[in-house]
């Protein structure tokens, strides 16, 4: 899900850090929208790096992307915590004086707030006002907390514990867009034994792929994980750990007819090693008249070409998305991935450039989304973001 947290200018701005923390290690986009006031506690680069987005509060910085429209179109969920007594005033007048209060009145996306303040402040008849209209235009408003409070002083007005917050927010607005749909996914990469020991393998971590099985499994659909090597986790419907591409073949082969989307971000290998030793190879035997050996290696099949044509010969409406790695940016990246959104065949193409150590194991991504019907989408940010982006591309395919 695409979360915006907005953060407003009170003490317990620093408790927002958590709640960032908490929804994007769920598998969240969030992208930060601090006031100034908010700026004045809490330092943008640390929201920076804790949301894998950029944070730019400025409403009158990109004025050509319209950021504001941008923001509150594409947004799932609004929250902002904490919600000062100000902030809530100048939301409940519309008075749009900035980007968070601008993102606010675009918006169709659900709304909460959390607020924090002073006891006095709280229960000010204005405060309290401005709460009961916002909560008419259906902002979903979380009561403060009882507790100490920034003084000496104790009452309500206190910020609910981040966790509260982020499972209020959540369980308040689940997304169902994809019911009933179910996503096959393949993350991570696969391995080739040379001996019982070594491999041929590659640098995918597989952070992409679980983006995408998140992002779908949010969006309400059931999700297989087809798991390169990767670690177990409960988190999906099934999860199918496989190590080598014809084991991977073997574990799309068995889900395809019950897929509605098949997801190919996983690296496969597209070669193998021609007889494998059964056995450790061994140094000192290798070496003993030579210094140099050979291995041989035979081609792997194409995967997700095979999964294209196999479902084509079952008049399937299953889509398919491929994953193009290419040392390649700018035009030459888009023409390579034409050309590979037309040899694969399917639906839709997701490339990027991995050159310079770029993509592999990082955090965020920047890629091209192609698709069979023409569509051009860029995506850049974290890799969950990227994951929404491609969710939506996705959606309309299924529309
Ligand atoms: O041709 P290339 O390896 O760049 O294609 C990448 C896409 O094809 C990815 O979606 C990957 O999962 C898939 N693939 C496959 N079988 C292979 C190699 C790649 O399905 N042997």
């Amino acid at each position: 899900m695409r979360i915006i947290v907005g953060v407003t200018g009170g003490i317990a701005a620093y408790k927002a850090t958590s709640i960032i923390r908490q929804l994007t290690e769920a598998g969240h986009s969030v992208k930060v929208i601090p006031t100034a006031n908010a700026l004045r506690f809490i330092g943008a680069t640390t929201l920076e790096a804790l949301s894998h987005n950029t944070v730019d509060p400025d409403l009158y910085t990109d004025v050509d992307s319209v950021k504001h429209v941008a923001l509150g179109q594409e947004a799932d969920l609004v929250l902002v915590a904490p919600a000062t007594a100000a902030f809530l005033g100048r939301y409940a007048a519309g008075i749009a004086d900035d980007l968070l209060l601008n993102t606010l009145l675009v918006t169709k996306a659900p709304v909460v707030v959390a607020p924090a303040m002073h006891t006095e402040m709280w229960n000010h008849p204005s405060t309290q006002e401005n709460v009961a209209t916002l909560e008419e235009r259906g902002v979903r408003v979380m009561v403060p907390a009882e507790g100490r409070l920034t003084g000496a002083d104790y009452g309500i007005g206190r910020l609910p514990e981040p966790e509260e917050i982020v499972k209020f927010a959540l369980a308040n607005y689940p997304v169902s867009s994809l019911a009933g749909k179910h996503f096959v996914v393949t993350a991570g990469g696969t391995q080739e034994p040379i001996d019982p020991v070594r491999f041929i393998g590659n640098h995918s971590s597989g952070k992409q792929g679980i983006a995408i099985a998140r992002e779908a499994k949010a969006r309400g659909a059931r999700v297989t994980l087809i798991a390169a090597n990767l670690e177990d986790s409960n988190e999906f419907d099934a999860q199918l750990n496989v190590h080598t591409a014809a084991e991977l073949q073997a574990a799309v082969a068995a889900t395809l007819s019950e897929a509605t989307v098949l997801v190919m971000t996983a690296a496969v290998s597209d070669f193998k090693v021609a007889n494998g030793a059964e056995q450790k190879l061994k140094r000192a035997e290798l070496f003993a008249e030579q210094s140099s050996i050979q291995i041989t290696l035979e081609q792997n099949p194409d995967i997700l070409a095979d999964a294209v044509a196999q479902l084509a010969a079952d008049n399937s409406k299953c889509i398919t998305v491929g994953f193009a790695a290419e040392t390649a940016g700018g035009e030459a990246l888009e023409k390579f991935a034409q050309h590979k959104l037309a040899s694969k065949g399917c639906h839709i193409l997701v490339a990027n450039d991995v050159s310079n150590g770029a993509v592999f194991g990082a955090e965020t991504n920047d890629t091209l989304i192609l698709t069979k019907s023409g569509r051009a989408v860029s995506a850049k940010g974290s890799k969950a973001l990227v994951a929404a982006e491609l969710l939506d591309v996705i959606e309309s395919e299924l529309a």
